[in-house]
């Protein structure tokens, strides 16, 4: 929990920013905001993809895990400062991993952390429109909520899939409805959500706003909609839910 507490600085070194961004409309984007929220992030999601990712949630998708040990093509999306990407590289040296993120800062300091890791490279795109085809895996975690238009980043991710590749969708745990969500992580997230994600939305064409706590049902119709066809839940710890979408 402790990497939160950087996050929580952001948000209070950014209350002049987010006052008038309420009482505009327009936003904050996510690189607007000050420096501590984007090592937050990283410090408050890595100990879960750490603990989780490797030995859970990538084998809780049909077909995943074995692709990756024999080698595979693989994009994460809104990559940060990849974490995620990292771990995967490492567990999986047949695969190629890139991770993907518009915000230059992230990414460089993502390439420091690789360290020279030989089968992973990351590269300043925007989800809606990144370059690339054939992959066997797409990954976004904790991201596609942020994004202004999630349906155009799943539409653009799905048609830079394989026929058979997967999207495996990582966004925090939620219910579909706000009671199902009052409860101490939910109450953290929209906190979270309406200072910092919500407004990283607005700021960006078409500004969806999904929130961080969209919950399984809203994700799945974002997922529909982008053309996926085969949309399950594949896994779930307290703080995350583990979407996987099929072509
Ligand atoms: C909450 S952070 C998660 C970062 C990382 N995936 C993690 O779990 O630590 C959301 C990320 O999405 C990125 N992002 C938001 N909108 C984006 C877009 N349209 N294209 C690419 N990246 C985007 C932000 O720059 C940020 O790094």
């Amino acid at each position: 929990m402790t990497g939160g507490f950087y996050s929580l600085a952001a948000v209070f070194a950014d209350e002049p920013k987010l006052t008038r961004a309420f009482q505009s409309g327009d936003g904050v984007g996510w690189g607007d905001h000050s420096e501590c929220l984007f090592c937050g992030t990283e410090r408050f999601f890595r100990p879960g993809y750490k603990a989780h990712l490797v030995d859970e949630w990538l084998p809780a998708l049909d077909d995943v895990t074995p692709k990756l040990a024999s080698g595979a093509k693989v994009a994460d999306v809104g990559c940060g400062h990849g974490a995620s990407t990292i771990i995967m590289a490492e567990a999986f040296p047949s695969s190629d991993f890139i991770g993907i993120d518009f915000h230059a800062p992230s990414i460089d300091h993502a390439r420091a952390a690789a360290n020279g890791q030989g089968n992973l490279r990351f590269a300043v795109a925007k989800a809606q429109d990144f370059d690339g085809a054939g992959f066997d895996l797409v990954t976004v975690f904790d991201a596609l909520h942020d994004m202004g238009d999630p349906v155009g980043v799943a539409s653009h991710i799905r048609q830079t899939l394989k026929p058979d590749g997967t999207l495996m969708l990582v966004e925090p745990l939620a219910g579909d409805t706000l009671e199902d969500n009052l409860n101490p992580v939910g109450r953290i997230y929209y906190a979270f959500s309406t200072n910092i994600c919500v407004p990283a939305s607005l700021n960006q064409p078409v500004g969806t706003a999904l929130g961080a706590q969209a919950g399984e049902k809203r994700l799945t119709e974002v997922l529909k909609e982008a053309g996926f066809t085969r949309v399950r839940r594949a896994a779930d710890t307290p703080f995350n839910m583990i979407i996987e979408a099929r072509p």
